[in-house]
């Protein structure tokens, strides 16, 4: 799988998000959209109405991170607008199965995320419901916070879960991603990349994004868990 780079809109400008969309559009894959609703996360940021608006103007696709209670209401919502990605947390999902087959029904990537705080290895049986798994690597709710390193050796365990259930499902990391950070992530077995403040920090985006991605291809190249996949 290759290395995907997700720029987060949280550290973005809101008032201008069409434009901060654009500026990324020639360098990255997805566009990296957190919903969060003052309850699951103690932050506010934006919902259904400013993803149908942002599905008019970006050209890329909406990776929909829904940091909110109650997910197994709401999260089918955004996949029946023409989000590509919708991201459930598994600390708020009741009925995580029904919400992640609903997603997928309504023609979005469904994706499972979970807190710095969770343990991935309860969710094993639940891989083939999911296209993408998120491991937090910040305490979800705001942008610009440090990278938090406990998060590696349960990167590790998820990419041999992954590996082991044939390699589909996409590994993504989100919080506190950086040039100082990436390499450990890819080296540890991620192959999506969520930056906010390290793309929008940047005085050049879209030239951030590219660093990124070249960081993360060369420590991929190198990483034992990858090197075992195409070199069996
Ligand atoms: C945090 C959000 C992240 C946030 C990451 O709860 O889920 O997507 O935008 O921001 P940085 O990359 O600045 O840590
Ligand atoms: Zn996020």
């Amino acid at each position: 799988m290759a290395v995907q780079i997700s720029p987060s809109i949280l550290s973005a400008d809101f008032a201008r998000l069409a434009d901060e969309a654009a500026v990324v559009a020639a360098t990255a894959e997805w566009l990296h959209v957190d919903v969060m609703d003052n309850h699951f996360v103690p932050n506010l940021t934006l919902g259904l109405p400013v993803v149908e608006s942002l599905l008019k103007h970006a050209t890329l696709p909406l990776d929909c991170h829904l940091m909110i209670e109650d997910p197994d209401r709401w999260a089918p919502g955004y996949a029946e607008a023409g989000a590509g990605n919708v991201t459930i947390h598994v600390e708020a999902a009741k009925a995580p199965v029904r919400t992640l087959r609903a997603i997928r029904d309504a023609g979005a990537r469904a994706g499972l995320a979970i807190n710095p705080g969770t343990p991935v290895d309860p969710y094993e049986d639940l891989l083939p419901e999911l296209d993408m798994l998120l491991l937090m690597t910040v305490e979800p709710g705001f942008g610009g916070q440090k990278f938090l390193d406990v998060v590696l050796p349960k990167l590790r365990r998820a990419r041999a879960l992954v590996d082991k259930h044939g390699g589909s499902i996409w590994l993504q990391v989100d919080g506190g991603v950086s040039a100082a950070t990436i390499e450990r992530c890819a080296e540890a077995g991620a192959d999506v990349f969520v930056a906010g403040s390290a793309v929008y920090g940047a005085d050049d985006p879209a030239e951030a994004v590219q660093g990124l991605r070249a960081q993360a291809e060369r420590a991929t190249a190198h990483a034992a868990w990858h090197y075992k996949g195409t070199h069996p």
